[in-house]
Formats: C-alpha cells, sequence, structure tokens
C-alpha cells in the first residue's frame, strides 16, 4: 500500500546505458524489480555518444556512463568502479612481462572498439597524454567481438573488467601488466539538473548509490575489483 502511494506500484523505468554498463545493471536490477513487481523496465544498451544523446534529447530517466558530459547541465553520482584493462591472448610474448611500458604497447596491433565509445576515448586520451599513437587495426562495435578476436590473434585491446564479470579470464584471456593501467574510472548515474525524477526513478536512484556495488560483487564470477 505504501508503495501505491508513492507512486510505486506500476510504471515504468527507462534507462540508458553505455556497453560496458550492461555487464552490472541487469544483475542490480534483479532484486530491485523483486522489490517492486509492479514496475516494467526499459534499459537501453548503447554507446557514450549515444547515451550522451539521449540525455540531451530527455529521452530516459536514467542514464548511466562513464565521462561526464562537459557542456551540458547533468547532476551525477559515481556508484562503483569501473576500471579498463590491457587483455592479451595468453600465449602472448608480453605475457609474462611486468610494468610494460607504454611506447611498448603503441607498437602492437590493436583492436578498438568504435569511435563515439567511451572506452576508445579514454583509452586514446591516455595515449595523447603520453604523445603516441594507436595502431588500430581493427574497430569493433562490440566488446564480446572483440574478446573473440584477441583470442584470435587480432590484436591486444583494452576493455573494462566488469566484461569479464560472469565467466572470469578463462585459460584464453589475460590482462596485461602496462604501465598507466588499469585505467581508473567509475560509473555514474546522471540525469538533466533540474529534471523532476518519477517516484521510481528516485528509488532506482537511491538503490543504485546505496546497495548497487553490493549487489554487483555478489553476483559476480569472481572478485573483480
Ligand atoms: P562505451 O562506454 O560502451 O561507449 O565504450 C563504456 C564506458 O565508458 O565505460
Amino acid at each position: 500500500a505504501i508503495a501505491d502511494l508513492k507512486g510505486l506500484k506500476q510504471g515504468c523505468l527507462r534507462i540508458a546505458v553505455v556497453t560496458t554498463a550492461k555487464y552490472v545493471i541487469p544483475r542490480i536490477l534483479g532484486p530491485f524489480c523483486q522489490r517492486y513487481p509492479g514496475i516494467d523496465i526499459s534499459l537501453t544498451v548503447t554507446n557514450h555518444q549515444y547515451v550522451l544523446d539521449s540525455l540531451n534529447d530527455n529521452r530516459d530517466d536514467l542514464y548511466i556512463l562513464s565521462q561526464l558530459p562537459e557542456d551540458s547541465d547533468a547532476t551525477a553520482h559515481s556508484f562503483m568502479e569501473n576500471p579498463l584493462v590491457m587483455l592479451a591472448p595468453r600465449n602472448h610474448p608480453l605475457a609474462h612481462e611486468k610494468n610494460i611500458p607504454l611506447k611498448r604497447i603503441a607498437e602492437e596491433p590493436l583492436i578498438m572498439r568504435e569511435p563515439g565509445s567511451g572506452t576508445r576515448k579514454a583509452v586514446k586520451q591516455l595515449f595523447d597524454s603520453q604523445g603516441l599513437l594507436m595502431k588500430v587495426k581493427l574497430d569493433l562495435g562490440s566488446n564480446e567481438a572483440i574478446k573473440q578476436a584477441i583470442v584470435g590473434g587480432l590484436g591486444l585491446s583494452v576493455l573494462s573488467k566488469h566484461t569479464l564479470a560472469l565467466e572470469g579470464l578463462n585459460n584464453q584471456l589475460m590482462i596485461l601488466d602496462v604501465e598507466g593501467f588499469p585505467i581508473e574510472r567509475y560509473w555514474y548515474v546522471v540525469y538533466p539538473s533540474g529534471k523532476q525524477l518519477s517516484a521510481i526513478a528516485q528509488a532506482f536512484f537511491d538503490y543504485l548509490l546505496n546497495e548497487g556495488k553490493q549487489v554487483a560483487e555478489e553476483t559476480a564470477f569472481e572478485k573483480l575489483l
């Protein structure tokens, strides 16, 4: 009855998230949906640029991304770490090296997410900061396809550690020990400043900040952070 009075009994929650968040948000949504069984969810998974576009067009209730918009007036709270790691096939010549200089990595062919991706943006910023160019051999619009391409020997890549959440590292992929890595980042939950959130959007916002990280960790395959 209390849920009813507060507008939490039924309705729809619309969330747009970057692709890295698809590895945790659906798991985090589970207990929330049990608490509010009458609520339907629309979850859009897309890249950083499209999430920003949705924010600017006010298409959803809440947005989750790792790089805050510079030019828009948005309220943002971080709720969890989202580190980026350098992944290689197990048999890669650099596999057992320690503290590999980024300059050495710049000689290797890289598999990168598409332009517009926040992951790509963060990696490019790191290379730029050291005056290095990325040798992008392959652009791929999917984290999962990138993992396959690494195993296929097409190159190294940088992905969120959370892309390993359910299966762990398995015996094909490994994390390289590279200078400047992991790239430390966070996920933020964002909405336009001054926007009045619906009761259900507010409830999810509070839940994400208070309980999100714990639920994500309890349901991951192994401790990732
Ligand atoms: P992306 O964003 O899906 O656009 O790469 C992910 C992130 O910034 O964490």
